[in-house]
């Protein structure tokens, strides 16, 4: 028997400032997406901005329904979206944020493990990492360099083959 560990490592930062300007505007980008989440039953409105290896961004939000396992996550509105339009063209990072209008959240907002699932698909499909750039409505920002930092040991297409 071997005991073994799995290490996750990201990087934190105080302040937007801190951030390479292409970080930067991608985090800007996010906050905007928030302005079209549809979440009339959480009140937890999601933006994400994804930026693929053309310097193109692709927008999304959470958008819930009444029924409510129709939902989907603003990670997998944008991923999806990016994929269907620019199918050609890798993943390099996605920014990701809240407002809620419960609370104001001042830490980064993890994503999902479904939206981590999908985001280390495109990681495969795309053959490139993903970076994750994570901040609330404000506060510390924190950026992992690969999605399938977040999800060890994942199921991935390999098996499939
Ligand atoms: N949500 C996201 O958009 N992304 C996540 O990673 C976590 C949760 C949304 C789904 C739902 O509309 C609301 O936040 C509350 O769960």
């Amino acid at each position: 028997m071997e005991k073994k560990s799995i290490h996750v490592s990201y990087t934190e930062f105080n302040s937007i400032e801190e951030l390479k300007i292409d970080e930067k505007n991608l985090l800007n980008k996010a906050h905007q997406a928030v302005g079209s989440s549809y979440a009339p039953y959480s009140k937890f409105h999601v933006g994400a901005a994804v930026l693929l290896e053309d310097d193109t961004i692709v927008l999304g939000s959470n958008q819930e329904n009444a029924a409510y396992p129709s939902w989907l996550c603003a990670e997998r509105v944008a991923l999806f979206a990016a994929s269907a339009q620019y199918p050609n063209v890798a993943v390099v990072a996605i920014a990701i944020t809240v407002h809620s209008e419960k609370s104001k959240i001042n830490e980064p907002l993890p994503p999902c493990g479904a939206c981590r699932q999908v985001m280390t698909e495109y990681e495969y499909k795309g053959n490139h990492n993903m970076k994750i750039i994570l901040q609330g409505e404000s506060g510390n920002i924190q950026i992992i360099d690969r999605a399938d930092y977040l999800l060890p040991l994942i199921f991935n297409p390999k098996y499939l083959k």
